[in-house]
């Protein structure tokens, strides 16, 4: 870690919505790198935890590019389902990353779980691991959180991946029918955000 405060960052992600949401957080006078300049392949997520693929990420993109690093790791957990998908979150959705697929595999897991669901509160929460990799081999995880419920059908078309059924609580709109100023003020990237923005 650096107490000089950080003036251009690299932000190791290829998913272009979570990469615009970290942008939209940091500091309009930071100089911002991404794929979108290197076009680095992203390196296969090995861990057990959300915390350790946050790190390896951070760490593997720091080092293709000498620079300090940011990276994300998160994903949705839902607790009638022994928090799957969690780590696999990215997963569900197919080689093609599509989120249509990823949302029917969770309403058809949990209609598994239990054919009544629809009329029982679903508990879920969104969880990111944001790290902050400097060249020197130093660096800072933390951890941010949003609990929720999943809606009984997919609503809105803001956001991205598992957005138009998550429900926030105590709210009634899903992240995909949110204002998406509104759900970067709440969400688990600014709730761990809010903990490293220190160091810009
Ligand atoms: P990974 O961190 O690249 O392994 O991917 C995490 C996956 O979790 C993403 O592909 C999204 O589908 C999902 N996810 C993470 N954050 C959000 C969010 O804010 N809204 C919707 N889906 C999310």
């Amino acid at each position: 870690m650096s107490k000089k405060k950080i003036k251009e960052i690299f932000i190791g992600s290829n998913n272009k919505g979570k990469l615009k949401e970290i942008a939209d957080l940091l500091p309009k006078s930071l100089k911002i790198y991404s794929n979108l300049d290197f076009k680095i392949q992203s390196p296969v997520e090995t861990g057990n935890t959300f915390e350790q693929n946050s790190l390896l990420k951070a760490k593997y993109f720091s080092k293709k590019t000498n620079k300090i690093c940011m990276s994300d790791d998160s994903g949705i957990e839902i607790d009638i389902l022994d928090k799957a998908p969690g780590i696999y979150s990215a997963d569900w959705s197919g080689k093609k990353r599509n989120f249509n697929l990823a949302i029917k595999r969770v309403y058809s897991e949990i209609f598994k779980k239990d054919k009544n669901w629809k009329k029982k509160k679903i508990t879920a929460r969104f969880i990111c691991v944001l790290t902050i990799f400097w060249p020197n081999g130093k660096f800072i995880s933390k951890t941010g959180k949003i609990e929720g419920r999943i809606s009984n059908s997919k609503r809105g078309k803001n956001g991205f991946g598992y957005d138009p059924i998550f429900i926030p609580k105590s709210k009634r709109l899903t992240f995909g029918e949110m204002d998406p100023e509104i759900k970067y003020r709440i969400d688990h990237r600014s709730d761990a955000f809010k903990k490293i923005k220190r160091f810009f």
